[in-house]
């Protein structure tokens, strides 16, 4: 009998150094977050890769990523990306928990076989970047959990979501004048008005390196979703709402993910200021279904949302998860239940639209500009966004419902155009290839006029190029492709 047991026991032990401990919901310290995401990539080593970002937080801590592909590693042509970035603000934990547990769920539903789930991750590269603020975590965590501020700043005491270049200036600006040149604006950027923070170089440095097409910032003091633009067009700090040229498939998914939320918005619940009784109506974003527009709220500059949407092809919200910036652990697993359907709705959204490949004969078309005019309404409306092809010649254009002229365009080719319809419940992009005729040698610009929506070469630019774009450059545009 005796023997019969100890084998057991061995066995047992054995067991339990392969079958890794089941996830725990608490509030996992700096040495535990990259523990937890090892443990989940050991569990599911074909459908996971844990890497960190190009540089550490000021005190040195690894900010960790775990990503969830069936080719770990690589971008593939059609398969949108897609980031959740959580702990910006370092007392706003809530994302950061909600992350990991994220992580082990669609680890566990993928090994058991839940057939949504394998689908995602099938067609989607998922990354999630738990904190982005480890070091604002580990000072709001020694001083109590408490403070609606202490901790929310990294170690140089800066605001990591005001510290991104302020694209919106430029935007805003070229709009005034009448210039549609509307995307990638990074490279215009000709004075940083701070230095950027190596947290938030880490992250411009990630968004440039992976072709990101949808991303959700998560943070925490009230419960409603964010659409940009964050920034008021006049830059002063007031409360007006200041649409994208996409504010339409901005509601679009910060409704998605309002609506799939247990209670964000739901217009019977209290807001969260319910102390200050004058004026906590208009802070109850459940009235007004749980979503609102950036600057609508309050405007802000220097956000990473705007930043995203403006330097990228990547559309983001600011998600705020619930009132308490720091939920005992004890709310944890509830909160998870809240979220969890609205975590994996808003994934899904990276496949409403359309997508494909710009080519020509030869191959694909890199850096190729995708733009569109919605021709849903009596009167056609050009979304002043365009979007860019990857390094596949793919793009992803989040579009909602409707009827949509899309047009292919780069230097030396014919523009191509054609019309799609994109229907109600997407969860596949329609798929809208380009092939490009090259012009031939005696054939220029003048010929057949100038291109629709680009910007034309002797078109005059007010931001003049300066050191500073060379800086910068050095600074962000050295691709890591490891990434
Ligand atoms: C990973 O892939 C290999 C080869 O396809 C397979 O044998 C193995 O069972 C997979 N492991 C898991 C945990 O899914
Ligand atoms: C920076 O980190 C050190 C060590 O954790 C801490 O003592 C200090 O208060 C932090 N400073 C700020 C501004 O967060
Ligand atoms: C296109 O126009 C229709 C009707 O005006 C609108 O419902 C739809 O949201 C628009 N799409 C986008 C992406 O703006
Ligand atoms: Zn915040």
């Amino acid at each position: 009998m005796a023997y019969f047991y100890i084998v057991f026991l061995a066995l047992l032990v054995a067991c339990s150094g392969l079958v890794s401990s089941t996830f725990v919901w608490k509030h996992h310290n700096n040495e535990e977050l990259p523990l937890v995401l090892e443990e989940i990539h050991e569990k599911c080593p074909n459908i996971t890769r844990v890497y960190a970002l190009t540089e550490p937080s000021v005190r040195n801590v690894p900010l960790y990523v775990i990503e969830f592909s069936d080719s770990p590693g690589f971008h593939q042509p059609y398969k949108p990306e897609v980031k959740y970035v959580g702990n910006i603000h370092g007392n706003e934990v809530l994302g950061r928990e909600l992350l990991l547990g994220l992580a082990d769920y669609l680890c566990e539903r993928y090994l058991n076989h839940d057939r949504k789930i394998k689908t995602l991750i099938h067609t989607t590269r998922i990354h999630l970047l738990p904190a982005m603020n480890p070091d604002g975590w580990q000072l709001s965590t020694e001083t109590g959990a408490k403070d609606y501020l202490i901790g929310r700043n990294n170690n140089h005491s800066v605001d990591l979501n005001r510290n991104f270049p302020d694209l919106d200036a430029i935007t805003f600006e070229l709009e005034r004048q009448g210039i549609n040149h509307n995307n990638h604006l990074l490279r215009d950027v000709t004075r940083l008005t701070a230095p950027v923070e190596p947290e938030t170089r880490a992250v411009i440095r990630w968004m440039m390196a992976i072709p990101f097409v949808l991303s959700a910032a998560l943070h925490g003091g009230d419960l409603v979703a964010n659409y940009p633009y964050d920034e008021s067009r006049s830059g002063a700090p007031v409360s007006e709402y200041s649409a994208s040229p996409d504010d339409d498939t901005f509601r679009d998914l910060a409704m998605t993910y309002a609506e799939s939320h247990a209670d964000m918005a739901d217009p019977q619940r209290q807001g969260c200021r319910v102390s200050n009784s004058d004026d906590s109506t208009s802070y109850n974003f459940g009235k007004q279904g749980g979503v609102t527009n950036g600057a609508a709220w309050y405007s802000l500059k220097g956000g990473m949302q705007d930043f995203s949407y403006l330097a990228t092809n990547a559309f983001e919200v600011t998600l705020e998860l619930g009132c308490k910036k720091y939920p005992p652990t004890e709310e944890l697993e509830e909160e998870w239940h809240k979220n969890r359907e609205a975590l994996l709705a808003f994934i899904w959204k990276a496949h409403i639209g359309i997508k494909g490949i710009v080519g020509d004969d030869s191959g694909f078309i890199k850096n190729a500009i995708v733009s569109v005019v919605n021709i849903t309404g009596p009167v056609p409306r050009p979304i002043r966004h365009d979007i860019t092809t990857g390094d596949y010649g793919d793009y992803y254009r989040l579009l909602t419902p409707g009827h949509y002229e899309v047009t292919a365009i780069h230097p030396g080719y014919f523009p191509v155009s054609r019309v799609v319809t994109v229907p109600h419940h997407q969860t596949a992009a329609r798929i809208l290839n380009f092939k490009l005729e090259p012009k031939t040698s005696w054939f220029d610009d003048y010929t057949y006029g100038s291109f629709p929506y680009g910007l034309h070469d002797g078109q005059p630019r007010i931001y003049k190029r300066s050191l500073y774009e060379q800086v910068t450059n050095m600074m962000l545009e050295k691709k890591d492709t490891k990434h």
